[in-house]
This record gives C-alpha cells, structure tokens and sequence, in this order.
C-alpha cells in the first residue's frame, strides 16, 4: 500500500475529515498579519487560525477578553489577502456570540464577508448550542473548541490542564460527540490530558487538533509567536520552540544600533 500523501492545491473542510480518515496528521498555526500568514501558507500548513490570542500577542492584554469583532476583521482580512493553500479559521471573539444566536450569526456572517474567511471558531458545547447551530444553519463552517477554553479564565481562574475530573471529563465527551451531531467540521481541544484527548479523537470523525492536548488526536495547533521564540516569558509544557527569534531579533536590533551610531550604515553601496 503507498504512503504517499495526497497533494492538496486548496484546503477544505472536507480535506481535512479526508486527512483524518487517511490518518494524516492535520498542522494548524495561528496567524494575525499578512507577512506572516504568507510565510505559513507557503510552507505548506494546512490551516491558519486567526485566534483571538491577537489580544495577547499583538495588543499586548492579559487575556483574549478585549479584543473586538471590528479588530479580529481587521486581523483576518490581513491573513486572506496573503493565503493560497491554507483553510482559515476566524475567532470569533469573547462578546460576540454568546448572549444570543441572531447575534452570533450576524457576527460570524461579518467575519465571512468582510475578512473573506473560510470559517469560523467558538468556545464551548451546550451553552452555546443555540449558536452554533444558527452560523451552521446559514452555511458557515463551523470549529468547536473545548477544554480550557480562554474566554471563561474568569470563571476557571487558572490556566491549568482541564477536565482532570471525571465529571469535566464527561460533559467534555458530551460535548465533542454534539458538537459533531450539529455539524462541526472539527475541534480544538486545549490543555487536557492526553487519554482523554485520544479518547476523544477516537471516537469521532471528525478532526481533533489539539493544543497540549498529546498525541493521540489528529493534529496540533500552536500559536505561532510561540513557536517561533518570539515570545520568551510563556513556557508551559506543551510548547516547542522552533526558533529563538525573541534572542534573534534582539540581536539584530542591537547590531543595528550599533552601526547607526557608529556611521556603519549606511555604506557607500547602500546609498543614492
Ligand atoms: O486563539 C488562539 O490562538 C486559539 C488557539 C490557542 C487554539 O484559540
């Protein structure tokens, strides 16, 4: 039997339950700006999530609580105008909706029509079924993410491993098989134990990509400050570094300085 891979010109939600069914891992990065979401694109990722993370690694916030729905359209848009191959993923952002599914469908049809994204991602199972349901009815492509789930930090008050407990564990399982019954083409599922994680995966047919999550599921997402080094002060277990870019571009910075204040540069090859 070949174990050549099948060769995508485009990623689509259906690539991706192929992928799964072909056991070919799914990778996924996080992306907030063109330049970087041409380099991910180009070097083959499968898909590029546009998170709500832009409120830590872009704005700066503590939590992914602040950022708007104008400022996430503003992200994703940056990102499509730069994708070929890649699906993109839009969050949609804390606010925008939970309080009730009519505003949860105008809020993910702004994302599809302003930014041109190709679906969107929300956080929880039950509680938000009524929205769910809503986007998927009007033909929005619709991720799931369960687990820790960054929006509710409040109401968890820490970002340690989720559903540790059996009773989490449960409703966790409840929510992935629903949230596939209603239509989800796949889920994130964030900082659980790795058992749970495959039990998870194994049990639907849809895509698990997961984040700290093991590597029983059917594929990894991280954020891509991270995993490049550019950010330096956040280090939980899961994360590998591929660069040191924090260290990098430090230098580099340096460098620079130094040879403005030391008439360096310019040369006389690099002027008019
Ligand atoms: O916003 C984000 O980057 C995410 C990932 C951590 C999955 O939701």
């Amino acid at each position: 039997m070949s174990t050549a891979k099948k060769e995508y010109k485009r990623i689509t939600v259906k690539s991706l339950t192929e992928m799964k069914r072909n056991n070919e891992k799914i990778s996924m990065l996080t992306a907030y700006d063109y330049t970087m979401a041409r380099i991910i694109d180009n070097a083959g990722v499968d898909v590029i999530l546009v998170g709500d993370s832009a409120s830590n690694v872009m704005a700066g916030h503590e939590t992914t609580l602040p950022i708007t729905l104008d400022q996430m359209i503003y992200h994703a848009s940056s990102v499509l105008r730069a994708v070929e191959r890649s699906l993109v993923v839009v969050d949609l952002p804390f606010g925008s909706y939970q309080s009730d599914p009519k505003e949860a469908l105008r809020s993910a049809i702004r994302i599809m029509k302003e930014s041109g994204g190709h679906s969107v991602k929300l956080e929880g199972g039950s509680e938000v079924k009524d929205s769910i349901k809503r986007i998927l009815h009007a033909g929005i492509p619709v991720m799931g993410h369960l687990g820790l789930t960054p929006q509710s930090i409040y109401k968890f008050g820490t970002y340690t491993v989720r559903a540790k407990e059996k009773a989490e564990a449960e409703k966790l399982k409840e929510d992935a098989l629903a949230l596939q019954r209603w239509g989800c083409f796949a889920i994130v599922l964030e900082k659980v134990p790795a058992a749970l994680a495959q039990e998870v995966a194994d049990s639907l047919t849809i895509p698990v990509i997961g984040i700290g999550a093991g590597s029983g599921v059917d594929g990894q997402v991280l954020v891509s400050h991270d995993m490049f080094g550019m950010t330096h002060e956040f280090n939980p277990r899961f994360l590998r570094r591929y660069l040191n870019l924090y260290e990098e571009m430090g230098n580099a910075v340096g460098q620079y300085v130094k040879d403005v204040k030391d008439v360096d540069f310019p040369n006389d090859k690099e002027q008019y």
